[in-house]
């Protein structure tokens, strides 16, 4: 009798176990894309009038000891250049450097950089500031049918191009990886030559001064794609501004940079209009300003095409948003295909667990006999 309630113990334990196999008890959360950036600067357009200096109570040097964020340069600059410069040579290699002989002198581009900024004020710069270092860092780039472009839709552009294997943004390109989403701004007469306090990225008298890195980075890209390109539009914009946007970095940098003639010259532009889910709509494709975008672009002699929302693209909005109503059919059925795909049939989970009910409904009733 004792060695029977101990068996029926032993069930009792083994029935609460197999029903918590369900797997749909573990509540992950979706990813959260909206924490990728770019550049930590406003935007030109955005230009204000009035330059906020901030006040220099702290003029220490903020990288040693403790972290304390700033708006200033990013702690480590050099290091994390120098570092990312050969991870992308020497690990992330063949995105479109195939050819072995192709690596870069990392040093050489990292003093390029420093030579410009480290010790110059910030609002002196302009368009040609860093051209010697776009010049050495994008030497040699052609990109064939791969290139993607965005505007607004930064985070998605970039999970869709899968960091250069499936598409190449500017962002996938060295010379652009190795400064994104960092800082920096260089302070005369200092001992470190740049100002790890405050950056102004807003100067009154030289808008070119916050264009100077980007601004040429973008232009010098656009000059090195061919073929087809794509670029990638938010057609459910909440601030208000149009799809395309006059000022944008794709209508002032990029689109007016594309080569037109000769072997590496582009041939086609394909918009993709991205629609979020969960927000309105607020244009579509042949619609408002992608009128106005189709005009320049033939009148440019280029072919457009422009679709809504591919499919590719519709995953990767609902798995950065799969609470989304739209998402939510979708959802559940893929839900159901990949239980036929495991179990052989949608119900798979339901009837395990009746079954374990069930059983353990009997063990129960065995102990209580
Ligand atoms: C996603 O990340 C951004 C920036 O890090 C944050 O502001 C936002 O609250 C996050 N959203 C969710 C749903 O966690
Ligand atoms: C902080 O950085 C300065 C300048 O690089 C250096 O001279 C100093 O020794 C550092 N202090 C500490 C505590 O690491
Ligand atoms: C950085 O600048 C923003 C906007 O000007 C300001 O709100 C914020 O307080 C600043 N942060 C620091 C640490 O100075
Ligand atoms: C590699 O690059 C070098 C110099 O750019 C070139 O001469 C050579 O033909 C390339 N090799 C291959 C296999 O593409
Ligand atoms: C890389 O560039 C630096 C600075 O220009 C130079 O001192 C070094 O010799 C170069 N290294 C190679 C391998 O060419
Ligand atoms: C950019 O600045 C440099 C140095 O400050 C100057 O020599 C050059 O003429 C400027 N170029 C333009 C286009 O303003
Ligand atoms: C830096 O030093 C030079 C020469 O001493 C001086 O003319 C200049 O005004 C200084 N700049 C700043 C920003 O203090
Ligand atoms: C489009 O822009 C809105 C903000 O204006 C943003 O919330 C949304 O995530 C963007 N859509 C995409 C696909 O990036
Ligand atoms: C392409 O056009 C530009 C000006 O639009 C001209 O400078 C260049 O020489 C042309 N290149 C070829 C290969 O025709
Ligand atoms: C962009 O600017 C041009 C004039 O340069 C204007 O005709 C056009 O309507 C503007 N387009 C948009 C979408 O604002």
């Amino acid at each position: 009798m004792y060695a029977r309630t101990i068996y029926m113990i032993d069930l009792l334990i083994l029935c609460v176990s197999l029903s918590k196999q369900e797997p749909r008890n573990i509540q992950l959360k979706p990813p959260n894309l909206s924490g990728q950036y770019r550049i930590n600067v406003a935007p030109f357009e955005e230009k204000a009038n009035d330059v906020q200096i901030e006040a220099r109570a702290n003029t220490g040097y903020p990288c040693n000891g403790t972290f304390t964020k700033t708006n200033g340069t990013t702690c480590g600059l050099k290091e994390i250049m120098l570092g990312r410069c050969y991870e992308y040579q020497y690990i992330k290699r063949g995105l479109y450097l195939s050819n072995t002989t192709d690596i870069k002198n990392c040093t050489e581009l990292y003093d390029l950089f420093e030579s410009e900024v480290r010790y110059k004020p910030y609002c002196n710069m302009n368009m040609s500031t860093y051209s010697k270092y776009f010049e050495k860092a994008l030497a040699g780039v052609h990109v064939i049918n791969r290139a993607i472009f965005w505007s607004g839709t930064y985070a998605i552009a970039h999970t869709y191009s899968g960091h250069g294997s499936n598409y190449i943004t500017l962002e996938d390109t060295l010379a652009a990886h190795m400064l994104d989403g960092l800082m920096w701004c260089g302070k005369e007469n200092d001992t470190e030559g740049f100002d790890y306090v405050s950056c102004p990225n807003n100067c009154k008298d030289n808008r070119w001064a916050d264009l100077a890195f980007w601004g040429l980075a973008s232009r010098t890209f656009a000059e090195r794609v061919s073929g087809e390109i794509y670029v990638v539009l938010n057609g459910s914009r909440t601030d208000g501004r149009p799809t395309y946007r006059n000022g944008s970095y794709f209508a002032e940098f990029e689109l007016p940079y594309f080569k037109r003639n000769g072997s590496f010259r582009v041939t086609k532009i394909n918009a993709l209009v991205l629609h979020t889910p969960d927000l309105p709509v607020a244009e579509k494709c042949g619609e408002k300003s992608l009128v106005f975008l189709e005009k320049l672009i033939r009148d440019a002699q280029l072919e457009y095409n422009c679709v809504d929302d591919p499919d590719e693209l519709i995953m990767l909005m609902c798995a950065d948003s799969w609470g989304a109503r739209e998402c939510q059919v979708a959802r559940n059925t893929l839900r159901k295909l990949w239980d036929i795909k495991l179990y052989g049939t949608s119900n798979a989970i339901v009837h395990s667990l009746s079954f374990v009910v069930l059983f353990c409904i009997g063990v129960f009733r065995q102990i209580v006999q």
